[in-house]
Order: C-alpha cells, then sequence, then structure tokens
C-alpha cells in the first residue's frame, strides 16, 4: 500500500504532501529546476553532494537522475523516497534507504527558502516506516551538522554516546524504536 499524508510548517502552518517518489510522479520542468536550485543551495551541497560531485554544480541530469533512482526503489521495494510538495512545490525530500525492517537508515534535505516542515516530515516519515513494517530507523549525522540534529532530536530520536567514522568523516548516530 502506497501512502500519502499532510502536514503543517511550524512558522506559517501552511500545508504541504508528503508522496510517494514513484512511478506514479511525472516531474515538471520546473520542479525538476527546483531540485537543481535546491540541491546547490546551502547547507544542502556542502553537506550532501559536494564530495559525491567532485565540487562541481548539482545539474538538471542529476535531477533527472534523482528521480529515475528514486522510482527504482519503489519498483524494486529496495528503498523508498518521498517528496514534500507545498502547492505542487518542492519544499523537501525523505527516504528510508533500505528494505531491512528491523532498523533502516533514514535522510532528508529541505528548500531553505522552505524552512519548517523537515521536524513535520520526519515524524510523518517514523508513522510511515511503521505501517510499512519498520521497526527502528535511524539516521547518520555529521557532527557539525546541528540543524540536521535539531530535526532528529525535536522528532524523537536519540544520539549514541559514540560518534562514527565514515569515509573519513565524523558522524553521530540517531535512533528511535518506532
Ligand atoms: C537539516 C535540514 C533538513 C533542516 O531543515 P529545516 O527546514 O530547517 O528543519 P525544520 O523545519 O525541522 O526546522 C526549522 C526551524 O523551525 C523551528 N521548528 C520546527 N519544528 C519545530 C518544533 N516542533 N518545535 C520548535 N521549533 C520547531 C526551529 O526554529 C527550526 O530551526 P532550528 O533547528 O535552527 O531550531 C536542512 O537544514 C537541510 O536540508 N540541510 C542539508 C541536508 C542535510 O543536512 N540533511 C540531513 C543529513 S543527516
Amino acid at each position: 500500500m502506497k501512502h500519502s499524508s499532510r502536514i503543517k510548517n511550524y512558522f506559517d502552518s501552511a500545508e504541504a504532501s508528503i508522496i510517494p517518489l514513484d512511478d506514479a510522479f511525472v516531474p515538471s520542468t520546473e520542479q525538476l529546476k527546483q531540485i537543481v536550485t535546491i540541491c546547490n543551495s546551502e547547507p544542502n551541497y556542502s553537506m550532501l553532494f559536494k564530495e559525491k560531485k567532485g565540487a562541481k554544480p548539482y545539474t538538471a541530469e542529476d535531477a533527472a537522475g534523482f528521480i529515475s533512482w528514486a522510482q527504482r526503489g519503489w519498483s524494486g521495494s529496495e528503498y523508498f523516497v518521498f517528496l514534500i510538495l507545498e502547492d505542487g512545490r518542492i519544499a523537501g525530500a525523505v527516504d528510508i534507504k533500505s528494505a531491512s525492517k528491523d532498523a533502516s537508515e533514514i535522510g532528508y534535505w529541505s528548500n531553505p527558502d522552505r524552512k519548517g516542515f523537515m521536524t513535520a516530515a520526519v515524524t510523518d516519515l517514523c508513522s510511515i516506516a511503521r505501517s510499512m513494517g519498520y521497526q527502528k530507523l535511524y539516521a547518520l549525522v555529521r557532527t557539525h551538522n546541528s540543524k540536521s540534529a535539531n530535526v532528529l532530536e525535536r522528532a524523537g530520536f536519540v544520539r549514541d554516546n559514540e560518534s562514527v567514522v565514515k569515509d573519513g568523516s565524523d558522524y553521530f548516530r540517531y535512533s528511535k524504536q518506532i
């Protein structure tokens, strides 16, 4: 069963939908442009794309690749990406990164022009994941990414005492039994 739900912005109570980024989603040219702008903007570019892209900009091809990668995840039931859409405008994305029901990593990015949806989106992702049969979710957060840590703490995730090293960077692991 596919899930879609409504969340509210913390600052202005505007509503957005969380929808599966599966084959049913056909992005408009405007939405592809929005993804490019969001992924090139800070803190998204530094936190998520700079290393992968070798410091080159995130392109329209990257955005199209992201859409088809997300759709493959749903069609193979391997990983599950959701978009946060406000009147069709992209406010962010959240994902469940594996099909491991005992514990899966999650991830997310938001439109820096549309802050205030992410805590609600991650909280909602926990309910969605529970209804899909997941028991626990966790996130790996760079130790200096306090904005991301804030989201997880507000959504009820708890930080491990020790940091972990991944690909040469230090991360905190936050997890929640759902
Ligand atoms: C991390 C990230 C997603 C946070 O997005 P966001 O839109 O700022 O997050 P939220 O909507 O939850 O919160 C925005 C502000 O709303 C307020 N807020 C939101 N929900 C709130 C709540 N329930 N109670 C109180 N304040 C709240 C806070 O002031 C918060 O700012 P703060 O964290 O500085 O205190 C965003 O910075 C981002 O995309 N970063 C780059 C990608 C990234 O790091 N991804 C995570 C990798 S682990």
